[in-house]
């Protein structure tokens, strides 16, 4: 299903505004993400680090888990903002989270230049594990 531009649009503002609440004293590397759920509403999440660092969790990850906090099982679309010159598409934990809920979303990668990646989940992991190979 296309998202409409005007949707994406509306998703890359919060998924910017998102990094400004970013929690990453470690790496000085604030993300932001936007997903569009289900229901049509969206949800914003940054990355939040800790003095543990492999408790670190990805913004993409903090918007699809307040997503499904409130219900959501679906994920259609996926926006991620990185402070980089040219656009970095979601980690591998992060792609299995949105397989989960999203195997055909949008994943839209933005940054500080015009650049951008569009593609989909289905492209970024493919031949995922899933649901379904669970029987
Ligand atoms: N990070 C994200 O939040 N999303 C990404 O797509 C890439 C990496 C975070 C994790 C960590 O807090 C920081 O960026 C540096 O890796």
């Amino acid at each position: 299903m296309k998202i409409p531009a005007k949707t994406v649009a509306r998703l890359e503002r919060l998924a910017r505004r998102a990094a400004a609440a970013s929690y990453s004293p470690y790496s000085r590397f604030p993300v932001g993400a936007a997903v569009l759920a289900g229901s049509g509403k969206v949800y914003a999440g940054c990355n939040v680090e800790n003095a543990s660092f492999g408790l670190c969790n990805c913004a993409e990850r903090t918007a699809i888990f307040s997503a499904v906090a409130v219900g959501e099982r679906k994920i259609k679309c996926v926006v991620v903002y990185t402070p980089t010159p040219v656009p970095t598409a979601p980690c591998g934990a992060c792609r299995q989270v949105i397989n989960e809920f999203g195997p055909q979303a949008h994943v839209v990668s933005i940054c500080d230049s015009g650049q951008c990646i569009q593609t989909t989940l289905d492209a970024l992991l493919p031949a995922a594990f899933g649901p379904d190979n669970l029987g």
